[in-house]
């Protein structure tokens, strides 16, 4: 009897190091300034800012369609280090689509925080250093955000159904903001 077996290289590397993905099918994406308006507080500081400074960066793999139920996608984000007035930079964050689908983040360089806020407006922040594990249960609004001089680099993994919700972030933001108050990463509440 023949046998069928079959030795097939991965398509797709991670670097443990930094967590940059490299192979056939990742997919790059860069977020400017500009494509971050009603995020930052500041609007004069944002306002004064080289529109095509890069905040973050996202590559992702899919390895199913989009909107497929059962699969799962694979990304890693790099956000620079700095702050527009006293905020740090950070990603523009978002519930999921399908509201009820939960991700998990893990830190691989850099430090910052995770921002997550639940429906009723509750927000709290999860600590994010390299291979620090972060559960982000459905329903539950993230964004991240690099506190520290370095990038900040963290991979995701995230149901192929999930997609993204910017909504609800773009018309409210969160209820708090991640401000350098004395040198240090504050929560402070927006009241809102
Ligand atoms: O799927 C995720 O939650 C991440 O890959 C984010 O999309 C990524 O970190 C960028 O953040 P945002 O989508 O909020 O711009
Ligand atoms: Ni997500």
């Amino acid at each position: 009897m023949t046998s069928h077996l079959s030795i097939i290289d991965a398509a797709n590397n991670v670097d443990f190091l930094n967590g940059s993905i490299t192979g056939k099918s990742v997919i790059n994406k860069t977020k400017y300034l500009k494509d971050l308006p009603n995020i930052f507080e500041d609007k004069i500081s944002f306002e004064n800012m080289d529109e095509n400074k890069i905040i973050y960066k996202v590559q992702a793999i899919f390895p199913v369609e989009q909107g497929l139920e059962g699969g799962l996608f694979y990304g890693r984000t790099i956000i620079y280090p700095g702050k527009i007035g006293n905020e740090y930079y950070m990603t523009k964050g978002h519930f999921h689509e399908k509201a009820d689908r939960g991700e998990f983040y893990w830190g691989i360089e850099g430090e910052g925080m995770l921002m997550l806020m639940d429906k009723n407006r509750n927000t709290w922040v999860e600590k994010m250093f390299p291979g620090s594990l972060h559960y982000i249960n459905g329903y539950i609004a993230h964004r991240t955000v690099n506190t520290g001089n370095t990038v900040l680099s963290f991979g995701a993994c995230w149901p192929s159904d999930a997609d993204h919700d910017y909504q609800e972030i773009m018309d409210n933001g969160f209820s708090a903001r991640l401000k350098e108050i004395n040198g240090k990463p504050q929560l402070i509440s927006t009241n809102k």
